[in-house]
């Protein structure tokens, strides 16, 4: 088994310490459109997979466009009680109706509330809003996820994390080469 990565603890720990504001799970994932140009929106984290940060999202969105050609990406969570910010750059992997890898796809459809899995059967994001009855509550598929479902796994090789508290103020850089992990302290 792989030793955990050296920056697993301290996001688990920032997690933990500001679980009393729900929005902690919302971090901002910046992608590479097909211009080459950024393209940034919050996603919710729904958990580690080993290293790996797992997302949901709909097949049907640009961002998937956007990974299918390029799986380059940022994420940036910052965490408002602890006042600490991690940047994590990596791979994002798709897992869709044809590649259900160890069934996450499924069991992430199982995790979903209600509410949640209705979006999945909305019109086609981005396109233009015509038909409002196309939002109507489907009752089906609360068992298997629809095609629209995607996970999103973001496998880290790059990590900055950074805290405020200290006067100055502290700031790590781990960095993965061929499966081992470097931590460098640097000024912030
Ligand atoms: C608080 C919050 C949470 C969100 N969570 C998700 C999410 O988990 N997955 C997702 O695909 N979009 C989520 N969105 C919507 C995205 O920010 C974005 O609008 C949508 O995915 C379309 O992005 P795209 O056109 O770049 O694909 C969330 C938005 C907000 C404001």
């Amino acid at each position: 088994m792989m030793p955990l990565a050296p920056w697993r603890p301290a996001l688990a720990r920032a997690l933990h310490r500001n679980r009393a504001r729900a929005y902690c799970r919302y971090l901002q994932l910046a992608t590479i459109n097909i211009g080459g140009k950024p393209s940034n929106r919050t996603v919710v984290f729904r958990g580690f997979v080993g290293e790996a940060l797992q997302m949901v999202t709909d097949g049907r969105s640009e961002k998937v466009q956007q990974v299918r050609a390029n799986p380059w990406a940022e994420a940036c969570w910052y965490f408002t009680v602890t006042r600490e910010q991690f940047r994590i750059a990596g791979r994002l992997t798709l897992l869709d109706p044809n590649n259900d890898v160890e069934a996450l796809r499924s069991k992430a459809w199982q995790a979903m509330s209600a509410k949640a899995r209705q979006q999945f059967y909305w019109p086609h994001p981005g396109q233009t809003r015509a038909n409002e009855t196309e939002f109507e509550p489907v009752s089906e598929g609360a068992e298997q996820p629809p095609d629209s479902f995607y996970v999103l796994l973001l496998i880290p090789d790059r990590v900055d994390h950074l805290t405020l508290r200290g006067n100055p103020q502290d700031r790590y850089i781990y960095e993965r080469k061929s499966d081992e992990w470097s931590v460098e302290t640097v000024n912030p």
